[in-house]
Protein backbone atom coordinates (compact mmCIF):
# COMPACT_ATOMS: atom_id res chain seq x y z
CA UNK A 1 0.00 0.00 0.00
CA UNK A 2 1.18 3.49 -0.81
CA UNK A 3 2.27 5.59 2.30
CA UNK A 4 2.80 8.35 0.20
CA UNK A 5 -0.61 9.58 1.06
CA UNK A 6 0.92 11.30 4.07
CA UNK A 7 2.46 13.81 1.90
CA UNK A 8 1.64 17.41 2.70
CA UNK A 9 -1.39 16.16 4.92
CA UNK A 10 -2.05 17.74 8.27
CA UNK A 11 -1.21 14.64 11.06
CA UNK A 12 -2.53 14.98 14.56
CA UNK A 13 -0.48 12.62 17.20
CA UNK A 14 -1.78 12.36 20.76
CA UNK A 15 0.74 11.09 23.15
CA UNK A 16 3.08 12.34 20.72
CA UNK A 17 5.80 12.21 22.86
CA UNK A 18 5.50 9.03 23.82
CA UNK A 19 6.70 5.65 22.83
CA UNK A 20 5.16 4.95 20.17
CA UNK A 21 3.64 8.17 19.13
CA UNK A 22 7.27 9.72 18.61
CA UNK A 23 8.37 6.65 16.43
CA UNK A 24 5.42 7.80 14.35
CA UNK A 25 5.83 11.15 14.30
CA UNK A 26 9.37 10.96 13.08
CA UNK A 27 8.25 7.97 10.17
CA UNK A 28 5.56 10.92 9.68
CA UNK A 29 8.35 13.35 8.82
CA UNK A 30 10.15 10.74 6.66
CA UNK A 31 6.85 10.45 4.45
CA UNK A 32 6.39 14.52 3.94
CA UNK A 33 3.77 14.99 6.41
CA UNK A 34 2.68 18.23 8.31
CA UNK A 35 3.32 16.84 12.25
CA UNK A 36 1.63 18.09 14.97
CA UNK A 37 2.37 16.28 18.28
CA UNK A 38 0.15 16.74 21.52
CA UNK A 39 0.90 15.38 24.63
CA UNK A 40 0.92 16.52 28.54
CA UNK A 41 4.18 15.28 29.77
CA UNK A 42 2.85 13.92 32.87
CA UNK A 43 5.87 12.95 34.43
CA UNK A 44 5.01 8.78 35.77
CA UNK A 45 4.11 8.74 31.78
CA UNK A 46 6.11 7.94 28.77
CA UNK A 47 6.33 11.55 27.49
CA UNK A 48 9.99 12.21 26.83
CA UNK A 49 10.75 15.90 24.93
CA UNK A 50 14.22 14.02 24.27
CA UNK A 51 12.36 11.14 22.23
CA UNK A 52 11.73 14.53 19.63
CA UNK A 53 14.87 16.21 20.37
CA UNK A 54 15.96 15.80 17.17
CA UNK A 55 12.80 16.71 14.85
CA UNK A 56 12.05 19.51 16.63
CA UNK A 57 12.82 22.06 14.13
CA UNK A 58 10.35 20.19 11.79
CA UNK A 59 7.42 19.51 13.37
CA UNK A 60 4.77 21.30 16.28
CA UNK A 61 4.77 20.20 19.32
CA UNK A 62 1.72 21.43 21.63
CA UNK A 63 2.34 20.17 25.39
CA UNK A 64 -1.20 20.18 26.66
CA UNK A 65 -3.46 17.34 28.01
CA UNK A 66 -6.17 15.71 25.97
CA UNK A 67 -8.50 15.79 29.15
CA UNK A 68 -8.70 19.63 28.16
CA UNK A 69 -11.64 19.91 25.62
CA UNK A 70 -10.27 23.44 24.45
CA UNK A 71 -6.97 22.63 23.54
CA UNK A 72 -8.53 19.32 21.78
CA UNK A 73 -11.36 21.11 19.95
CA UNK A 74 -8.54 23.95 18.21
CA UNK A 75 -6.14 21.26 17.76
CA UNK A 76 -8.38 18.64 15.46
CA UNK A 77 -9.12 21.32 13.62
CA UNK A 78 -8.26 21.29 9.60
CA UNK A 79 -6.41 17.85 10.76
CA UNK A 80 -6.47 15.17 7.88
CA UNK A 81 -5.79 12.43 9.90
CA UNK A 82 -5.60 11.70 14.18
CA UNK A 83 -3.66 9.04 15.78
CA UNK A 84 -4.65 8.60 18.67
CA UNK A 85 -2.00 7.66 21.31
CA UNK A 86 -2.26 9.36 24.29
CA UNK A 87 -3.03 7.33 27.24
CA UNK A 88 -2.44 6.23 30.90
CA UNK A 89 -1.00 3.18 30.27
CA UNK A 90 -0.09 1.48 33.61
CA UNK A 91 -1.96 -1.62 34.57
CA UNK A 92 -1.00 -0.97 38.89
CA UNK A 93 -1.77 2.49 38.50
CA UNK A 94 -5.46 2.20 37.46
CA UNK A 95 -5.98 0.18 39.81
CA UNK A 96 -4.61 2.45 42.35
CA UNK A 97 -5.80 5.77 41.22
CA UNK A 98 -9.08 4.18 38.95
CA UNK A 99 -10.36 7.87 38.67
CA UNK A 100 -7.47 8.82 36.93
CA UNK A 101 -7.16 6.10 34.22
CA UNK A 102 -11.54 7.16 33.72
CA UNK A 103 -10.89 10.69 32.36
CA UNK A 104 -7.93 9.73 30.27
CA UNK A 105 -8.55 6.54 28.29
CA UNK A 106 -12.17 6.88 28.35
CA UNK A 107 -13.77 10.60 29.19
CA UNK A 108 -10.88 12.51 26.80
CA UNK A 109 -11.80 9.86 24.04
CA UNK A 110 -15.21 10.36 24.24
CA UNK A 111 -14.52 14.72 24.11
CA UNK A 112 -11.85 14.38 21.01
CA UNK A 113 -14.44 12.08 19.30
CA UNK A 114 -17.12 14.88 19.86
CA UNK A 115 -14.24 17.40 18.77
CA UNK A 116 -13.86 15.25 15.52
CA UNK A 117 -17.74 14.95 14.93
CA UNK A 118 -17.79 18.77 15.27
CA UNK A 119 -15.08 20.40 13.99
CA UNK A 120 -12.99 18.16 11.89
CA UNK A 121 -15.78 14.96 10.43
CA UNK A 122 -13.52 14.28 7.25
CA UNK A 123 -10.36 13.33 10.05
CA UNK A 124 -9.37 9.72 9.92
CA UNK A 125 -8.20 8.42 13.15
CA UNK A 126 -6.60 5.46 14.28
CA UNK A 127 -7.04 4.36 18.31
CA UNK A 128 -4.21 2.53 20.09
CA UNK A 129 -6.26 -0.22 21.53
CA UNK A 130 -4.58 -2.99 23.90
CA UNK A 131 -4.78 -7.22 24.01
CA UNK A 132 -6.20 -5.68 27.73
CA UNK A 133 -9.35 -5.68 26.74
CA UNK A 134 -9.18 -9.82 26.08
CA UNK A 135 -8.20 -10.60 29.71
CA UNK A 136 -7.32 -13.81 30.77
CA UNK A 137 -7.65 -15.68 27.39
CA UNK A 138 -9.77 -18.54 26.90
CA UNK A 139 -8.03 -19.90 24.23
CA UNK A 140 -4.71 -19.11 22.20
CA UNK A 141 -3.61 -17.39 19.80
CA UNK A 142 -6.48 -14.92 20.46
CA UNK A 143 -8.71 -13.77 17.51
CA UNK A 144 -10.61 -10.26 17.68
CA UNK A 145 -13.87 -12.60 18.06
CA UNK A 146 -12.38 -13.43 21.51
CA UNK A 147 -14.43 -12.08 24.36
CA UNK A 148 -14.10 -9.47 25.67
CA UNK A 149 -13.39 -9.19 29.57
CA UNK A 150 -10.65 -7.10 30.98
CA UNK A 151 -8.64 -8.41 34.43
CA UNK A 152 -8.20 -4.50 35.38
CA UNK A 153 -9.88 -0.81 35.29
CA UNK A 154 -7.06 0.01 32.07
CA UNK A 155 -8.48 -2.81 30.11
CA UNK A 156 -12.47 -1.43 30.35
CA UNK A 157 -11.79 1.96 30.24
CA UNK A 158 -9.58 1.53 26.77
CA UNK A 159 -12.62 -0.70 26.15
CA UNK A 160 -14.61 2.14 26.36
CA UNK A 161 -12.37 3.96 24.37
CA UNK A 162 -11.99 1.81 21.89
CA UNK A 163 -15.44 1.37 21.37
CA UNK A 164 -16.69 5.14 21.45
CA UNK A 165 -14.27 5.32 17.66
CA UNK A 166 -16.25 2.77 16.77
CA UNK A 167 -19.58 4.21 17.63
CA UNK A 168 -18.48 7.76 15.72
CA UNK A 169 -17.61 5.54 12.82
CA UNK A 170 -21.14 4.08 12.80
CA UNK A 171 -22.84 5.94 13.83
CA UNK A 172 -21.52 9.68 12.76
CA UNK A 173 -19.65 8.58 9.53
CA UNK A 174 -15.92 10.22 11.40
CA UNK A 175 -14.24 7.14 10.10
CA UNK A 176 -12.17 5.44 12.68
CA UNK A 177 -10.17 1.74 13.45
CA UNK A 178 -8.32 0.68 16.15
CA UNK A 179 -5.57 -1.40 16.22
CA UNK A 180 -5.38 -3.63 20.07
CA UNK A 181 -1.49 -3.77 20.52
CA UNK A 182 0.55 -6.33 22.04
CA UNK A 183 4.05 -5.94 24.02
CA UNK A 184 5.64 -3.28 22.50
CA UNK A 185 9.09 -2.74 22.61
CA UNK A 186 12.02 -0.58 21.11
CA UNK A 187 13.65 2.54 21.43
CA UNK A 188 12.00 5.60 23.26
CA UNK A 189 10.00 3.51 25.42
CA UNK A 190 9.86 4.57 28.97
CA UNK A 191 12.50 2.60 30.71
CA UNK A 192 12.59 3.97 34.30
CA UNK A 193 10.32 1.87 35.53
CA UNK A 194 7.93 -0.98 34.71
CA UNK A 195 5.21 1.54 34.73
CA UNK A 196 4.81 1.23 30.82
CA UNK A 197 6.44 -2.42 30.22
CA UNK A 198 8.45 -4.69 32.21
CA UNK A 199 11.16 -5.10 29.54
CA UNK A 200 11.76 -1.06 30.38
CA UNK A 201 13.03 -2.31 33.66
CA UNK A 202 14.89 -5.25 32.49
CA UNK A 203 16.36 -2.96 30.20
CA UNK A 204 17.31 -0.03 32.52
CA UNK A 205 18.77 -2.59 34.90
CA UNK A 206 20.99 -4.85 32.71
CA UNK A 207 22.82 -1.52 30.93
CA UNK A 208 23.43 -0.73 34.92
CA UNK A 209 24.54 -4.07 35.51
CA UNK A 210 21.76 -4.68 37.68
CA UNK A 211 20.02 -8.25 38.17
CA UNK A 212 16.53 -7.63 37.20
CA UNK A 213 13.86 -9.50 38.34
CA UNK A 214 11.56 -12.46 36.38
CA UNK A 215 8.41 -13.38 37.82
CA UNK A 216 7.66 -16.60 37.77
CA UNK A 217 9.15 -16.92 34.12
CA UNK A 218 6.76 -19.87 32.44
CA UNK A 219 4.43 -16.91 31.20
CA UNK A 220 4.11 -16.71 27.10
CA UNK A 221 3.94 -13.83 25.42
CA UNK A 222 4.32 -11.93 21.76
CA UNK A 223 6.56 -9.04 21.26
CA UNK A 224 5.65 -6.36 18.44
CA UNK A 225 8.82 -4.04 17.06
CA UNK A 226 7.74 -0.27 18.00
CA UNK A 227 8.97 -0.09 13.89
CA UNK A 228 6.47 -2.65 12.72
CA UNK A 229 3.52 -1.36 15.01
CA UNK A 230 4.46 1.95 13.29
CA UNK A 231 3.70 0.41 9.93
CA UNK A 232 0.46 -1.15 10.90
CA UNK A 233 -0.63 2.48 12.51
CA UNK A 234 0.46 4.03 8.82
CA UNK A 235 -1.41 1.00 6.88
CA UNK A 236 -4.19 1.07 8.55
CA UNK A 237 -5.05 5.12 8.66
CA UNK A 238 -4.44 4.94 5.09
CA UNK A 239 -7.24 2.64 3.86
CA UNK A 240 -10.60 2.99 3.36
CA UNK A 241 -11.65 -0.85 4.46
CA UNK A 242 -10.50 -0.44 7.62
CA UNK A 243 -13.13 2.34 9.23
CA UNK A 244 -15.04 0.81 11.62
CA UNK A 245 -12.69 -2.41 12.31
CA UNK A 246 -10.99 -3.47 14.67
CA UNK A 247 -7.00 -5.58 14.45
CA UNK A 248 -4.85 -7.05 16.55
CA UNK A 249 -1.15 -6.70 15.94
CA UNK A 250 1.00 -9.42 17.19
CA UNK A 251 4.46 -10.39 16.69
CA UNK A 252 7.47 -13.06 14.76
CA UNK A 253 7.07 -15.42 17.64
CA UNK A 254 5.71 -16.75 20.89
CA UNK A 255 8.42 -16.98 24.15
CA UNK A 256 8.17 -17.33 27.57
CA UNK A 257 9.47 -14.75 29.76
CA UNK A 258 12.14 -17.00 31.45
CA UNK A 259 13.48 -17.44 27.30
CA UNK A 260 13.32 -13.97 27.15
CA UNK A 261 15.23 -12.95 29.34
CA UNK A 262 17.46 -15.45 28.47
CA UNK A 263 17.99 -13.96 24.92
CA UNK A 264 18.31 -10.42 26.59
CA UNK A 265 21.20 -11.57 28.41
CA UNK A 266 22.63 -13.31 25.21
CA UNK A 267 22.60 -10.28 23.20
CA UNK A 268 23.62 -7.49 25.69
CA UNK A 269 26.97 -9.65 26.20
CA UNK A 270 25.81 -10.54 29.66
CA UNK A 271 24.24 -9.92 32.66
CA UNK A 272 22.29 -11.32 35.86
CA UNK A 273 18.03 -12.12 36.62
CA UNK A 274 16.77 -13.55 39.73
CA UNK A 275 13.39 -15.83 39.37
CA UNK A 276 10.82 -14.24 41.55
CA UNK A 277 7.41 -14.88 42.27
CA UNK A 278 4.50 -12.76 41.35
CA UNK A 279 4.11 -9.81 43.66
CA UNK A 280 0.35 -10.28 44.74
CA UNK A 281 -0.83 -6.97 43.97
CA UNK A 282 0.15 -7.93 39.99
CA UNK A 283 -1.10 -11.38 40.33
CA UNK A 284 -4.10 -10.14 40.96
CA UNK A 285 -4.46 -8.77 37.85
CA UNK A 286 -2.39 -11.21 35.54
CA UNK A 287 -3.68 -11.94 32.42
CA UNK A 288 -1.86 -15.79 32.38
CA UNK A 289 -0.44 -16.49 28.54
CA UNK A 290 -1.56 -14.29 25.89
CA UNK A 291 -0.41 -14.33 22.32
CA UNK A 292 -2.24 -12.86 19.47
CA UNK A 293 -3.67 -13.92 16.56
CA UNK A 294 -3.10 -11.12 13.73
CA UNK A 295 -4.22 -12.68 10.09
CA UNK A 296 -7.32 -10.38 10.23
CA UNK A 297 -4.96 -7.08 9.66
CA UNK A 298 -2.36 -9.45 7.61
CA UNK A 299 -5.41 -10.55 5.33
CA UNK A 300 -6.55 -6.79 4.89
CA UNK A 301 -3.85 -4.80 4.86
CA UNK A 302 -0.89 -7.44 4.23
CA UNK A 303 0.97 -6.35 7.39
CA UNK A 304 3.02 -9.03 9.37
CA UNK A 305 6.18 -8.02 11.77
CA UNK A 306 9.41 -7.73 9.86
CA UNK A 307 11.31 -7.63 12.84
CA UNK A 308 12.94 -10.49 14.85
CA UNK A 309 12.68 -10.21 18.77
CA UNK A 310 16.40 -10.61 18.80
CA UNK A 311 16.91 -7.93 16.21
CA UNK A 312 14.37 -5.95 17.72
CA UNK A 313 16.50 -7.04 21.47
CA UNK A 314 19.79 -5.48 20.06
CA UNK A 315 18.55 -2.74 18.13
CA UNK A 316 16.99 -1.67 21.62
CA UNK A 317 20.11 -2.10 23.60
CA UNK A 318 21.85 -0.04 21.45
CA UNK A 319 19.95 2.70 21.86
CA UNK A 320 20.01 2.92 25.42
CA UNK A 321 23.65 2.63 25.58
CA UNK A 322 23.96 5.51 23.50
CA UNK A 323 20.64 7.76 24.91
CA UNK A 324 20.45 6.01 28.80
CA UNK A 325 20.78 9.23 30.66
CA UNK A 326 17.82 11.14 29.16
CA UNK A 327 15.64 7.94 29.87
CA UNK A 328 16.39 7.72 33.27
N1 LIG B 1 3.54 -0.06 24.49
C1 LIG B 1 2.70 -1.10 24.56
O1 LIG B 1 3.13 -2.24 24.77
C2 LIG B 1 1.21 -0.88 24.38
C3 LIG B 1 0.38 -2.00 24.44
C4 LIG B 1 -0.99 -1.83 24.29
C5 LIG B 1 -1.52 -0.57 24.07
N2 LIG B 1 -0.70 0.50 24.01
C6 LIG B 1 -1.31 1.84 23.81
O2 LIG B 1 -0.56 2.59 22.91
C7 LIG B 1 -0.62 3.97 23.27
C8 LIG B 1 0.78 4.54 23.32
O3 LIG B 1 1.49 3.85 24.33
P1 LIG B 1 3.06 3.95 24.53
O4 LIG B 1 3.53 2.58 24.74
O5 LIG B 1 3.67 4.77 23.48
O6 LIG B 1 3.11 4.65 25.96
P2 LIG B 1 3.60 6.10 26.36
O7 LIG B 1 3.27 6.27 27.79
O8 LIG B 1 5.01 6.29 25.97
O9 LIG B 1 2.71 7.03 25.46
C9 LIG B 1 1.52 7.61 25.89
C10 LIG B 1 1.72 9.09 25.81
O10 LIG B 1 0.50 9.72 26.14
C11 LIG B 1 0.79 10.86 26.91
N3 LIG B 1 -0.36 11.16 27.71
C12 LIG B 1 -0.87 10.48 28.76
N4 LIG B 1 -1.93 11.09 29.26
C13 LIG B 1 -2.10 12.21 28.51
C14 LIG B 1 -3.03 13.26 28.57
N5 LIG B 1 -3.98 13.26 29.49
N6 LIG B 1 -2.94 14.23 27.65
C15 LIG B 1 -1.96 14.23 26.71
N7 LIG B 1 -1.04 13.26 26.63
C16 LIG B 1 -1.11 12.27 27.53
C17 LIG B 1 1.97 10.44 27.77
O11 LIG B 1 2.69 11.58 28.24
C18 LIG B 1 2.77 9.61 26.81
O12 LIG B 1 3.73 10.38 26.12
C19 LIG B 1 -1.34 4.04 24.61
O13 LIG B 1 -2.65 4.48 24.39
C20 LIG B 1 -1.34 2.61 25.11
O14 LIG B 1 -2.48 2.30 25.88
C21 LIG B 1 0.66 0.39 24.17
Amino acid sequence: MQLNIFKNKQVLVTGGLGFIGSNLSKRLLELGAEVTAVDSLIPEYGGNLFNLADSEDRLRINVSDVRDEHSIRYLVQGKDFLFNLAGQTSHLDSMQDPDTDLEINCRAQLSILEACRRFSPDIKIVFASTRQLYGKPDYLPVDERHLLRPVDVNGINKMAGEWYHILYNNVYGVRASALRLTNTYGPRMRIKDARQTFLGIWIRLILERRPFEIWEGEQLRDFTFVDDCVEALLLTAASEKTNGQTYNLGGECIISLLDLGKMLVEVNGGGEFLLKSFPPERKRIDIGDYYSDWNLIKETLGWTPSVSLKDGLIRTLAYYRQNLPHYL
